[in-house]
């Protein structure tokens, strides 16, 4: 069940549930912790598992004009030592999650152990996909969240998913609709002034598991590779069958690679 914690006068909504190492799921863009339903079974009968809404999404507070990324790791960090968490643990960011990562090593590295990437960019946005997520946020604030929906259900899933697991369209599609647009808008607007996180990934100083669904659309095989290459403790999965949202599309997947990794890290 999702709790509710005040850190600085704010609302976060979080799962925290199982004993053990812990490691700390964080979602990607327009979802909130929910994607990670089927990892949070899987890894709690080992690990404490700690799934916030990021600012701006689920039960969350919401900012209005922008939330950076760097903001929203300062967030978790705060979140973290509200829950009392000590040791180091694995970071796990999927798409904006990883996005969010990058700025979590850098201000919070001595809280890491390891750090999984799924389906996420180190590059920048290009001017023109800046330019694209600002008027997306504009658009989210005139006309609600089906905007994000619309716009990136298509781009999430392998080809043929939706014919072939409609449920799962579904209730990814619900996801997106329940966010709130002023959100979501705030957090495109932090996508698009995010900076190129490549020349910090040397100096990460933990193992890191590059995760990447087959047919990722978004965050490709060869970028998700070189990612994995530019650590210098990284691994690197590929999860057939499945496209960018591969912790939905290929759950058990997912959660059996994420196990091995902190299993080994153990
Ligand atoms: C996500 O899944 O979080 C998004 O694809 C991130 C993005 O829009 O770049």
């Amino acid at each position: 069940m999702p709790v509710e914690l005040t850190v600085g006068g704010e609302r976060f909504t979080l799962r925290d549930e199982g004993r053990g190492p812990p490691v700390l799921l964080v979602h990607g863009f327009p979802l909130d912790h929910a994607m990670w339903a089927a990892q949070i079974d899987a890894l709690a009968p080992r690990h404490r598992v700690i799934a916030p809404d990021l600012r701006g999404f689920g039960g969350s507070v919401v900012t209005e004009g922008t939330a950076t990324m760097g903001r929203m790791a300062d967030d978790l960090a705060a979140l973290l030592d509200e829950l009392g968490v000590r040791e180091r643990l694995v970071y796990a960011g999927f798409s904006m999650g990883g996005y969010v990562g990058w700025p979590f090593a850098a201000r919070h590295g001595r809280r890491l152990r390891g750090l999984v990437a799924l389906d996420t960019r180190a590059v920048a946005d290009t001017p023109a996909a800046a330019a694209g997520r600002l008027a997306q946020a504009e658009r989210l604030e005139r006309e609600g969240s089906a905007v994000a929906a619309d716009a990136m259900l298509p781009r999430l899933l392998a080809p043929d998913r939706a014919e072939r697991d409609p449920a799962l369209a579904h209730a990814v599609r619900a996801i997106m609709l329940r966010q709130d647009p002023r959100g979501l808008a705030a957090a495109q607007r932090g996508m698009a002034e995010r900076g190129d996180a490549r020349a910090s990934l040397a100096r990460l100083g933990v193992p890191a598991l590059v995760i990447c669904g087959e047919h990722d659309a978004i965050s490709t095989r060869e970028e998700l590779r070189a990612l994995a290459d530019a650590v210098p403790n990284g691994r690197f999965v590929e999860v057939r069958d499945a496209g960018h949202l591969s912790p939905m599309e290929s759950p058990g997947a997912v959660s059996s690679a994420m196990l091995d990794f902190m299993a080994w890290l153990e």
